[in-house]
């Protein structure tokens, strides 16, 4: 049931420091201090050349945030939409790994796009919450983000725990075809080990009722971010609308420029998520849009100088530039919950919409 909490989304936000937890259990060898999944002995993935990564929805936002760890972890990724596959699949041999991110594992057009990976003869692998799903059986290989089960139609936890597992996987990527891993482990796994005690600090403060109530009679919200921050931006957006019914849009901060700033004026805030990843950068799209009157609403921790600039602030802890964009992702989804909440949507089944799209 729901316990305490209105609605299954809620509860399933609070939930991500539990789930990031049982996510790493186990997989972090502490004494080499490298990664260790399961199944997968070292050397598995020794030879493999580039990786797909093929995902709808929330999980193509955690499957984009994962191809950029991998990039930045010296291997060569590409997130693809599954619903795109069939037409614009780039080309794959067996030194292709393509990794199918879906949390329930039985999305058609995922499935579709793992089934014609494997007949081009790549190899395989599931990475999904639910043990036992066609897309974990159909792989060469399955890796579990083990976040227990999701109620609410809107993606919240899974997405947190995907995100985190691409970057496990990233890590032992870059281990087994590189002969070593990201020069940054030594400062990624201590952050990652504190990452649920951070989720936890931004659910006993967030401040997102007050934002959302603040801007609750918008015409568009906006929300943006690079490196890192892009596909969180994405996800910001395709959260909001989902459960609000409000036009949202996600941008990389540097294409506001390039077409998106004619939309911009009051009735539109900016959401501006800040990693660490050339934040002046995005500071200055923020800056852009505020000038042409758009609230800005800064995502970022609370000395950054992001915040004397923007409007208002919605807090995260300091942290490595890999986990920023997921604490901001957690502040969007309360966001998006609080302002769904005011508007009284039927926040766990918004209308139109599936929990497990079996259709293509
Ligand atoms: C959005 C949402 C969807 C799913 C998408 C893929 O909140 O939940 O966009 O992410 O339908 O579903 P899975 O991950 O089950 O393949």
């Amino acid at each position: 049931g729901k316990g305490e909490y209105d609605h299954f989304m809620h509860k399933e936000i609070h939930e991500q420091p539990t789930a990031l937890a049982q996510a790493i259990e186990g997989r972090i060898d502490h004494g080499s201090g490298r990664i260790a999944l399961e199944d997968f002995e070292p050397g598995t993935f020794e030879g493999i050349e580039s990786v797909q990564l093929v995902a709808c929805g929330t999980s193509y936002h955690a499957a984009l945030y994962g191809s950029l760890a991998l990039n930045a972890a010296g291997i060569r990724a590409t997130a693809l939409l599954a619903n795109e596959y069939s037409v614009s699949a780039p080309p794959v041999d067996d030194d292709t790994l393509v990794i199918a991110v879906s949390q329930s594992g039985e999305t058609a057009d995922t499935l579709n796009a793992l089934r014609q990976a494997r007949a081009s003869g790549a190899r395989t692998l599931t990475l999904t919450n639910v043990v036992g799903s066609t897309a974990a059986r159909e792989a060469d290989d399955a890796l579990f983000i083990r976040a227990g089960p999701e109620i609410g139609v809107a993606a919240t936890k899974t997405f947190s725990s995907q995100a985190v597992m691409l970057l496990l996987l990233a890590q032992r990527l870059a281990d087994d075809v590189r002969g070593e891993p990201h020069a940054d482990l030594d400062s990624l796994l201590p952050e990652l080990a504190a990452m649920p005690d951070r989720i936890d600090a931004i659910l006993e403060a967030s401040t997102a009722d007050r934002v959302a109530r603040r801007y609750a009679d918008s015409e568009s919200y906006f929300f943006i971010g690079r490196g890192l921050g892009f596909p969180v931006a994405l996800e910001g957006a395709l959260k909001f609308k989902e459960i609000t019914y409000e036009h949202a849009e996600g941008f990389a901060s540097g294409e506001l420029k390039h077409g998106p700033l004619a939309l911009v004026t009051p009735e539109t805030p900016v959401f501006a998520i800040f990693t660490g990843e050339e934040d002046e950068k995005t500071l200055k799209n923020a800056e852009e849009a505020q000038t042409r009157g758009a609230p800005v609403v800064a995502v970022c921790p609370e000395d950054h100088r992001a915040v004397a600039v923007a409007d208002d602030h919605l807090r995260i802890p300091e942290t490595d530039a890999d986990l920023a964009g997921l604490l901001a992702n957690v502040q969007l989804q309360l966001l998006s919950y609080h302002a769904a909440d005011l508007l009284d949507r039927p926040i766990d089944k918004p209308r139109n919409l599936a929990k497990s799209v079996t259709v293509e």
